[in-house]
């Protein structure tokens, strides 16, 4: 056929294709570029995730206890484990020493319950979304270490004891070390929990009891940029220590917020060898991989744009996710589930983040830009990605 094209029909169709990415960019047209039919031949519409990946590892989704309405018919077709996105934290679930809120957590559970889904706990401590009450004494003064103690121990006991032999794992720590790149700082030390210790006791702490409330769960420390070599040096060390003073640690969560631009097959395979090599399992624990490689910049004084979701971001998502995925089935022994963190690109938590991953400086005033990083696209329609990641 090309050879019937002269010079003045190449450039007409040059101009037809630079016409059509440029219409792509917008991210009014993305809708439509990510919800164009993604079948291949070999789909198999009748399968879901769950079903692709059955002999693999359990395929699961941080949900809310809206998306559990809003998006049940897509959760129950593709995943068989939830984690619950923010209502089991210890801040939102108890927000003051005598209050409770059980009502969303509850639904979870019932609703994972009812479908036979396998339920993630996330989390038992974290600097962020914590109880800011139980860094306060009844005298007004910061509390001891003895009544922080006491405080979490009575948190976790009373979580574990409500959902005991109901959740197959538990995050117990989540993020407690320090995530700069240009220091030697091992433990985040920005924590309240650091500032109160000044050593690692309380993490130790939470997986002691944790394991008394709940023999059944996995106790898991849960982390981000996990696989950076400068914090994965950090990480393996605090593993060690965790092992070396018989701390009832059964595996490791990494969380896997990942751009198009990182991390490396290479950095990924370092970081699981280490883990494995301590003798814990894994999970990736809150799966997405934004395509900008960092938060869009906002240009002072001008409305931020946001690219949409191009044929090149695509293109670079798809090759990512396969790459992570062929790492995924080749650990498969020692990897029990890989979670995505939220339903679809409808909404990510990462678009009020100026579509940048865990860890980039959040732009402030707020940037809304689209991250797109998931494998459902705006209208909750697989995308090539999905397809790239099922058939091998
Ligand atoms: C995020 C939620 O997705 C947001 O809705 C919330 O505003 C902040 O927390 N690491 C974690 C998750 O362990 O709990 C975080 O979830 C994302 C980063």
């Amino acid at each position: 056929m090309n050879r019937y094209l002269n010079n003045k029909s190449l450039v007409i169709a040059g101009a037809v294709v630079a016409l059509l990415s440029f219409s792509q960019c917008t991210p009014k047209q993305s809708a439509t570029v990510s919800s164009a039919p993604n079948t291949t031949p070999q789909a198999d519409q009748s399968k879901g995730l769950k079903d692709y990946f059955k002999d693999d590892f359990l395929m699961g989704v941080a949900v809310s206890s809206r998306s559990i309405r809003t998006d049940s018919a897509l959760i129950l077709k593709e995943f068989n484990s939830v984690t619950a996105e923010n209502d089991m934290k210890v801040g939102v679930i108890h927000p003051a020493e005598d209050r409770w809120n059980w009502k969303n957590a509850d639904d979870i559970v019932a609703f994972a319950e009812r479908h036979h889904i396998k339920i993630r706990g996330h989390n038992l401590l974290w600097h962020k979304q914590g109880a800011d009450w139980m860094f306060t004494g009844p005298d007004g003064k910061p509390a001891s270490k003895e009544l922080l103690l006491k405080r979490l121990h009575d948190h976790i006991f009373t979580v574990l004891s409500r959902y005991k032999g109901k959740m197959y794992v538990w995050d117990v720590v989540n993020e407690a070390i320090e995530d700069g790149p240009d220091t030697t700082m091992m433990y985040r030390e920005s924590s309240p929990w650091w500032k109160a210790f000044k050593s690692p006791e309380f993490i130790e702490a939470a997986f002691r009891y944790a394991h008394e409330a709940d023999p059944t769960a996995k106790l898991y420390y849960n982390e981000f940029n996990s696989e950076r070599p400068d914090k994965r040096e950090k990480i393996f060390k605090l593993l060690k220590k965790l092992k070396a003073d018989k701390v009832p640690i059964d595996g490791v969560g990494f969380q896997a917020h990942w751009t198009v631009g990182r991390p490396s097959a290479d950095q990924i395979r370092k970081a699981l060898d280490e883990v494995i090599s301590l003798g814990l399992e894994v999970q990736f624990t809150e799966l997405d991989i934004t395509v900008h490689t960092k938060p869009v910049e906002v240009i002072s004084g001008k409305a931020p744009v946001d690219p949409g979701f191009t044929p090149e971001a695509e293109a670079k998502q798809i090759d990512k996710y396969k790459m992570v995925f062929d790492i995924f089935r080749q650990y498969k022994k020692h990897i029990k589930a890989v979670t995505f963190w939220n339903v679809s690109d409808r909404g990510s938590w990462l678009d009020s983040r100026g579509g940048g991953s865990a860890g980039d400086p959040i732009p402030s005033p707020a940037v809304f830009i689209k991250a797109y990083p998931l494998l459902f696209d705006v209208n909750n329609q697989r995308k090539k990605a999905y397809w790239a990641v099922v058939n091998k």
